[in-house]
């Protein structure tokens, strides 16, 4: 369904105040997201950890810290970040993939706790602190579970995690270094749509925890599937939370003792609280199509042109149903750059109600990987982020300017 406000805010309000292209976020949405998490894992000691790498913007941090998300992070720059909206040390989880070791170091400095992907950062880590820091060891469980394969992290060729089957080189290196594993962690992927992935994932997980002696945790990841359109298949997560609380908890009966479960979903969080707003430059009627050239493009919203998503979009400016046409929704990057993708992954046309040059287009789910990944590609500036909160509209990152495309850059002789 779509919708033309946010919390009674008009969306064509927001972008007129505002201007375009702008990201909005509904702190509700985010809010009632948490709720919905919590509710489905009431029977076990969950700890969210927010994956901020979908959404790293500093008030969505805070406001997630507000509410008793933890945070996950995968760069010093996300734990600086992190630091920044007040979370300490022991709060933040560290899942980088293949960093130097330095990386590792820094954050175990502060206290993070930290998922070691490969046998060398595990063999460093047991070196430098023994028994001294304990760490969670990040699994591969062999497990194909993903929207598409960029976003498949388990399946035996992912470069993520130790693989299952080095159980015995795991097992040889703690001990050598007497080394104190706190917990064992896997993420299946993302835009997970088969349950059957998780449950697969989470049972190879708990059946190597038999064999680590001072478990507290066991992290199963994130990759909840939200919906990108109607009718879409979502994680059912009443279900999955009860299937997964009854492995873990009869898993900790046989442990001898209560762990704590983590999840460090992203899109489940923030995707739906997102919308991203922009404006329509011209109507482009060619003999073949209709193309509506909107203000951004596979800079500012890069997910339709890297993996094919659909994300929905809608005419904010008319809500008169009676009239609609079939648009190619594309942006002014100088190379292709479709917005309306096909459910089966193919550029596409949408039926939308009738666009005028100026009308605002909104595209929904843009709350998870979208800012985080734009870019200033065509030397365009990134666009403004706004949080709506408490029915206001707050201003949470201001538009770029030409002097930040030129930051950094330095001017010599040739
Ligand atoms: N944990 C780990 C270790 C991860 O690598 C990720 C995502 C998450 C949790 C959160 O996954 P989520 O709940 O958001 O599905 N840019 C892609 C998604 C890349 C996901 C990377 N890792 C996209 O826009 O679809």
């Amino acid at each position: 369904m779509h919708y033309y406000d946010i919390q009674g805010i008009q969306l064509t309000e927001l972008a007129d105040k505002f201007g375009t292209p702008l990201y909005v976020y509904d702190a509700n949405k985010i809010i009632e997201k948490i709720g919905i998490l919590r509710d489905s894992f009431k029977d076990v000691n969950i700890k969210i950890k927010y994956a901020c790498k979908a959404n790293t913007n500093l008030s969505i941090l805070k406001l997630m810290r507000k509410h008793g998300v933890e945070i996950d992070v995968v760069s010093p720059e996300e734990l600086r970040l992190a630091l920044m909206a007040g979370y300490e040390g022991s709060q933040i989880t560290f899942t980088p993939s293949g960093v130097s070791f330095d990386e590792i170091e820094l954050a175990a400095e502060i206290g993070a706790r930290i998922n070691l992907d490969n046998l060398d950062v595990l063999e460093a880590f047991g070196q430098l602190y023994g028994n001294k820091k304990g760490a969670l060891i990040r699994i591969k469980p062999h497990v194909f579970g993903g929207g598409n394969e960029k976003i498949m992290t388990a399946h035996p060729e992912s470069k993520f995690g130790i693989s299952i089957h080095q159980k015995e080189q795991i097992l040889e290196i703690v001990k050598k270094y007497d080394m104190k594993i706190i917990g064992l962690h896997q993420h299946t992927g993302s835009d997970v749509k088969n349950a059957d992935a998780f449950t697969q994932a989470a049972s190879a997980i708990l059946e190597m925890a038999k064999d680590f002696k001072d478990l507290e945790i066991i992290d199963l990841g994130g990759g909840f599937k939200v919906a990108y359109k109607d009718g879409d298949i979502t994680t059912n997560m009443a279900e999955l939370g009860a299937v997964l609380s009854s492995a873990f908890l009869n898993f900790c009966q046989e442990y001898g003792r209560p762990l704590q479960l983590w999840f460090e979903p992203g899109k489940f969080l923030v995707s739906e609280s997102g919308t991203f707003l922009t404006t329509a430059n011209t109507v482009k009627k060619d003999p073949i199509k209709t193309f509506v050239c909107v203000n951004s493009g596979l800079n500012h919203l890069g997910r339709p042109m890297m993996y094919g998503a659909y994300h929905d979009i809608f005419n904010a400016s008319n809500q008169d149903a009676s009239q609609q046409d079939d648009y190619r929704v594309v942006g002014y990057i100088c190379e292709t750059d479709t917005f309306s993708w096909s459910a089966e992954g193919q550029q596409s046309e949408r039926r939308m109600n009738t666009v005028n040059k100026g009308d605002i287009i909104a595209m929904k789910n843009a709350g998870a990987y979208c800012f985080s990944m734009s870019s200033q590609y065509n030397s365009r500036i990134r666009p403004a982020e706004v949080l709506v909160i408490n029915g206001e509209a707050k201003l949470i990152r201001v538009r770029e300017s030409f002097e930040d495309i030129l930051r950094n850059t330095v001017e010599v002789d040739v």
